[in-house]
């Protein structure tokens, strides 16, 4: 199930929300602490209102909640709720034998049974959540991985409690996969928002139903993702899983926060990953762990594709092609000869390989002029550095952006700000938010014709799809990243 946790002040906000997204949802949970008082009061009401089971919430102030009632009150508030409908409450580990306990078993309300650790995940999880289902029906543990490592460690011990009925959720960041993957860890549900996340790493009941396809997962789905450190802002899941989703293949792509990439080879072994995309900082550490590599990685000295083979990992790169495409025709024609590369750093390697192989000359220019003589000498081309960039004004055909400068939120800034186009130049540049960076406001001004870092972005990821699952990206989906 998904699970929509309601974040509501009213009963009637509440309604409006489970409207807005009933689509997307299963069930919901209630949370009475997040209501005021005088609604608190006609919760009960609120289970026959909506056509699907609704778990009732009443968190505390130390397990993440807003309720600071004393205990009796806190009860007793529960108790008057339980007049309604409730499918489910939610009762802490700590609660010993009570009133509230007593009551939803007479009415037949399910009980879930639950503790929160927000700074890590206590080492005796595995038999408090087994000692939990003894005392409930379902035992939920809300606990707080911060590392891959943990993240692993979370998927083992769900797997380890196949037959407990449980709810296991990761928070924050770490967390996400669990989430998503809430059917393969075996819970019986997974909580979503609708807007903003109500508890650290939620993820919205749209992109859990609509993107991921979360509740369709079962053991033969093949897993694929995308890691990197940070990730949870990439825009590839919204190339691949509306892809899958397209060609009917079973299969799921998600992002994956790693802080050791060896860790998360043994994650990737553990889930039978199928393959996943490789971002900053990881194209280079992940080399050492690949049996085969194409000729591109051996060159570029970076990968930003695995795939599974039998008995090894591949590793291949679509960011060449990726940035290639858009200007294919513009080299082949002879439009471009000669370029300029803003930047030496991990997303140059793969360009200045790229033109260099096509038979384009390069000069790379960067602040830190040793890195820019280090990617030039290792593909025959020119440098110079970042502060002599006027003295190129004129006299090349492409302009290609690789730094972070002009990245969200620096939206006014431009590494060769006062650079004079001709005008003729193409200008790309490759980041992709903002898709209109100052570098390229600036060369349009001039009447530059421009590529965008999105073209680059899907393309690559087409390619990508392709060595996932050896089918052609449909043709008929056009990703909005
Ligand atoms: P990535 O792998 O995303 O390319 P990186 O390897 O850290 O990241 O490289 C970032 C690039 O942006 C480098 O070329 C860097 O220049 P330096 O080598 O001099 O650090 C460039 N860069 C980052 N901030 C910059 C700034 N404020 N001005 C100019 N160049 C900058």
């Amino acid at each position: 199930m998904i699970c929509l946790t309601l974040s509501g002040s009213t009963l009637s906000e509440c309604l409006d929300e489970i409207r807005e997204n009933r689509e997307y949802i299963d069930s919901a949970e209630l949370r009475l602490d997040l209501l005021s008082p005088e609604e608190q009061r006609k919760a009960s009401s609120f289970p026959s209102m909506v056509d699907i089971p609704v778990i009732l919430t009443l968190r505390r102030k130390e397990d993440g909640g807003r309720c600071t009632l004393p205990e009796r009150e806190r009860r007793a508030l529960l108790l008057s709720a339980l007049d309604g409908s409730f499918a489910y409450v939610d009762i802490e580990e700590d609660v010993k034998r009570n009133d509230v306990e007593d009551k939803a078993r007479e009415k037949g309300v399910r009980i879930i049974r639950s503790f929160h650790d927000f700074s890590g995940i206590p080492d005796d999880i595995y038999s408090r959540i087994y000692r939990l289902a003894e005392r409930g029906d379902v035992a939920k543990a809300a606990v707080t991985p911060h590392t891959i490592q943990d993240l692993l460690r979370l998927f083992r011990i769900a797997e380890e409690l196949r037959d407990v009925p449980k709810i296991i959720i990761g928070m924050g960041d770490w967390g996400i996969p669990l989430r998503i993957l809430y059917r393969r860890a075996g819970s019986l549900l997974t909580f979503a928002c609708s807007g903003e996340a109500v508890a650290p790493g939620q993820i919205s009941a749209r992109d859990l139903r609509l993107m991921y396809h979360a509740d369709k997962v079962t053991d033969r789905t093949a897993i694929y993702g995308i890691i990197g450190n940070p990730v949870l802002h990439t825009s590839s899941p919204l190339i691949h899983n509306p892809g899958f989703h397209a060609i009917n293949y079973d299969a799921i792509y998600l992002p994956f926060m790693v802080d050791n990439v060896r860790v998360f080879f043994a994650l990737a072994e553990y889930l039978k990953m199928r393959g996943f995309s490789v971002t900053v900082p990881f194209k280079d550490a992940v080399l050492m762990y690949l049996g085969n590599i194409t000729r591109e990685v051996k060159q570029i000295g970076a990968c930003n594709t695995v795939v599974r083979m039998p008995g090894m990992w591949k590793g291949m790169n679509t960011d060449y092609y990726g940035f290639l495409a858009p200007i294919s025709k513009d080299i082949e024609s002879g439009r471009i000869r000669n370029s300029l590369v803003i930047g030496a750093g991990g997303a140059a390697q793969a360009i200045v390989w790229a033109l260099r192989n096509r038979g384009v000359r390069v000069t790379v220019l960067n602040r830190t002029v040793t890195r820019a003589e280090k990617l030039a000498k290792i593909n025959l081309c020119e440098y110079d550095t970042l502060s002599n960039a006027s003295l190129y004004e004129g006299k090349v055909d492409l302009i290609v952006q690789t730094t972070s400068v002009g990245l969200y939120p620096d939206f006014d800034a431009n590494p060769i700000e006062g650079f004079r186009f001709s005008g003729r130049e193409i200008a790309y540049d490759i980041i992709y938010k903002p898709k209109m960076t100052k570098f390229l406001r600036e060369a349009e001004a001039a009447g530059c014709t421009l590529h965008f870092g999105e073209e680059m972005l899907l393309e690559q990821g087409k390619l990508q799809f392709e060595l996932f699952t050896g089918y052609h990206y449909p043709r008929s989906l056009h990703p909005s990243l």
